[in-house]
Order: C-alpha cells, then structure tokens, then sequence
C-alpha cells in the first residue's frame, strides 16, 4: 500500500490548478450512458480512482470508453447490458447513478448495492421512493438492487431530507419519463447544476436545478453532446484551507468563487485574507487563526466535505471551535488521527470541540475517508517533523495528484510506493 511522507512546517506559496469536480464528473459520466444516438466527449474529467472505476463499470455494460487526457468519450448506442454487477460497483458510492441512468433509458437495472466512504449510515430510501413514484417496482435481495418498469409516468416528488444523489439519480430516471415529473425539497449542489445542464445538453428538459423545486419534463431520447465539467468546489476548498494552515500566499485557479462563498466566509472570519477574481481565490495567512464554530449544511451551507479538512486547521487556531456535523453521523473519525499529532479535540456525538493548540508534531497516521485523508495531509503539511499517511487510496479516490500538486506549491511531500 502507498503511504504519503511528508516533512511539515513549510509555507506554501504559488499558483495551483484546480481540475473538474469529482461529485458531479461521477454523475455525468453515468447520465452519458442514457444517450441513445451519437458519442459524448466529457472534457474536466479529473484523473481519479473513483473516475477509473467508474470507466470500467460502464464498459461491462457495453459502451466504448476512451480517455484522451482530461476528456473522455462515451459511446453508448451498443449497450449490451443492464447488470452492473461488478467488484467496482460496490467500491464506489456514485455508481448509483447507473440505477437512474438505465433505468431511465431501458425500463431495467441491476446492480450490486454501492459503497464509497465510511462517514456513516448511507440509506438510499428516497432515491427508491422517487423511483417507485415514478412507477417503478424495486427489489433488494442478496447485496443487490433490481429496478424494473414497463414505463416511467411524471409525478410530483417530495423528498423526505435533503439529498444530492437521490436528487440527482431521480432526475435520470424522470428526463425520459412520460409527462412532466416535479422534484421538491431538491438539493441545490452546483454538482446537481451540472448534471442538469449535461441533461439539457442531450435534448433533456430540465428546469430550476440549483434551486429546491426541479421540473422536468420527459423527452423522447436523449443525444451524445459535447460539455466540460465544472471545477471541483472541495479540491479547491482543500488547497484553500492548506495554504490557511501553512501560511503563505496560493492563488487557486480555474475555480467558480461563488461555489465557495461559505468556505471563504469561514476563512475570512478566522482571520484569514481572501481575495477573489472571476475564476481564482487568493489566500493569504500568517497562521494566526482565529477559532470558529461550524455546522455543516446542505449547499449553500457550510460543506460536509470541507469539514474534515476545516477541523485540522481549527487545531492550531486560538481559543476554542465546535463543529457540528450535521449531515454524517460518523465523520469524525480522523479526529482519533490529528490527536495522535499533538490536537485538543473532544468528540460528543456529532459535535467536535476543539482547543486550538499552538502547533501540531509529525506522526504515523491514516486516512480514515477521502476527505479525513485529505484533513491528515494538510495536519503534516502545517506540522512540525515528518508524517507518513498510510490508507491513502482512499486520498486517490478524489484528488489527482496531490502530492505533485502540494510539491509544486513548496511542501516537501512524497509517495512512497507500497
Ligand atoms: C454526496 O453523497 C457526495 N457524494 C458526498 O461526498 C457528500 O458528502 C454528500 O453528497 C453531501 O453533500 C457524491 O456526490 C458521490 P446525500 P450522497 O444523499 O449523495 C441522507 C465526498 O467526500 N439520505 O446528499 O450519498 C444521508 O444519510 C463524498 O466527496 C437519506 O436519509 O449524500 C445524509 O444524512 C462523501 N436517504 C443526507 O441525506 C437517502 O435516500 C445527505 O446525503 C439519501 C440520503
């Protein structure tokens, strides 16, 4: 297994690219499938595990897939397939946007149930209940789903919480519905934009995303197209809350600023300067970081995916932070992790109570989960001495190259190849 090494303590400086964002890459890629005339070129794809994976699944199915680079192709005209019954299927959360996808498409799916991050209890009873309202029949049995229709009829759907995935996967199955199907209490993700913007770009029709009612009214067929993916809002929170922590002046590139209005409010308040331009964040910090309290929230609230990374950061901040994580049931799992390196931090339940201590010390650690992985390699960033992270294929799941990424910002961080 690989293990990340790094010598903490350096201040980062530079400029950083930011590449297309995995939420919603992870999303378009199985909506690509639906397409049943031409080839869709997806260009922004980022270079991770979960895409690769992802590659792989649609191509047991029977679609062409390429990669040139950034971009990739999908043709899907040929499928031979609706069984998604691959290893691959129950490594990865969003392969659960198949079971939209072909659904929508075919009137049929089959799959192994997903898996992705430990951060918690992962039901997926309201991406069934949009389904059943829209006439479909779903069965559970043995690790695997089985959803069948003779045909998808339009309805209005009330989801019960929040959620990206059962926004997004009811979305596939309604775009090639019968009649018009209102999503409410939708999530408002700018990933859920994204996929609905691909969507209309295949001759969907698909209106509100981005705002709680999503309309959708079915169409006949939907056609390959051309798009690029949107930048990745947690990588750039990531490098964000990094350059925060070591101190030092970044420029993150080739990000939407406004999809990080509430990371950047956060940062501001803790003390941290923020300068934004059209598609770049400057952050500057002196380290002297102010505690902050933080309850995570559906889009335009506070990130869950930022949390991870936000709490290493509010170990070395003055006087006290709680964090509330309010969408996860366990994801303060790292917590164990940055106290193995110096942190004050009580857990109760849902809430982090954090003493800002006046530095971290280098340690053995791992990533528990992508983003608590992502929390470890900024606390060796920001630590003093040397940290080795071991787990770290859960890190490859999301960030494309991120020790080259932090290297070229002036951290001295290896991978060391297992
Ligand atoms: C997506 O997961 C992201 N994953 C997660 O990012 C992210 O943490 C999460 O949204 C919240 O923003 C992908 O996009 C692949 P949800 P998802 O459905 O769609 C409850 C990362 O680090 N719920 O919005 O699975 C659920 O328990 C990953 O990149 C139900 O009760 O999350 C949770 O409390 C980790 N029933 C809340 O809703 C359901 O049917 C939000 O979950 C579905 C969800």
């Amino acid at each position: 297994m690989d293990k990340l090494i790094i010598n903490g303590g350096k201040p980062l400086n530079g400029n950083i690219e930011i590449g297309g964002a995995k939420n919603a890459a992870v999303a378009i890629l199985p909506a690509a499938v639906m397409a049943s005339v031409g080839i869709s070129v997806i260009d922004n794809i980022p270079e991770i595990e979960d895409i690769q994976c992802l590659e792989r699944i649609i191509s047991s199915l029977g679609c062409k897939v390429k990669r040139n680079g950034n971009s990739v192709e999908i043709d899907s005209t040929n499928i031979t397939s609706t069984n998604a019954n691959t290893e691959d299927v129950r490594k990865m959360r969003a392969s659960y946007y198949l079971y939209g996808a072909l659904l929508g498409r075919f009137g049929r799916v089959k799959a192994e149930l997903p898996g992705g991050c430990p951060i918690g209890v992962r039901p997926i009873d309201q991406h069934i209940k949009g389904f059943e309202a829209l006439g479909a029949s779903v069965k559970i049995e043995h690790g695997a789903i089985e959803i069948t229709a003779d045909r998808l009829v339009g309805t209005n759907i009330y989801f019960d919480v929040v959620s990206v995935g059962a926004t997004i996967n009811v979305m596939l199955a309604a775009v090639l519905a019968e009649g018009t199907t209102v999503l409410e209490n939708a999530a408002k993700e700018p990933h859920v934009v994204d996929v609905a913007n691909f969507l209309n770009t295949m001759g969907a029709n698909v209106k509100g995303a981005g705002t709680d009612v999503i309309r959708i009214v079915g169409v006949e067929s939907l056609t390959g197209c051309n798009y690029s993916v949107i930048p990745d809002q947690m990588e750039a929170a990531t490098y964000m809350i990094a350059a925060a922590a070591c101190g030092g002046k970044v420029i993150v590139k080739n990000i939407i600023p406004k999809h990080l209005e509430s990371v950047s409010a956060k940062l501001v308040e803790m003390g941290v300067k923020i300068e934004e331009g059209d598609d770049y964040i400057v952050v500057q910090s002196d380290r002297n970081i102010k505690g902050v309290n933080i309850k995570t929230l559906p889009y335009p609230g506070f990130p869950t995916d930022a949390q991870q990374p936000m709490s290493t950061l509010l170990c070395i901040a003055n006087g006290r932070s709680i964090i509330n994580e309010s969408i996860w049931e366990s994801r303060l799992k790292h917590v164990d992790e940055l106290k193995k390196m110096g942190a004050s931090i009580k857990v109760e339940g849902r809430i982090a109570i954090i003493d800002g201590v006046g530095k971290l010390t280098g340690a053995a650690v791992k990533a528990t989960d992508l983003r608590a992985g992502a929390a470890m390699v900024i606390a060796g960033l920001l630590a003093e001495g040397r940290s080795e992270i071991s787990s770290i294929e859960h890190i490859d799941r999301g960030y494309p190259h991120i020790e080259d990424k932090f290297r070229s910002l002036g951290a001295d961080i290896r991978r060391e190849v297992g």
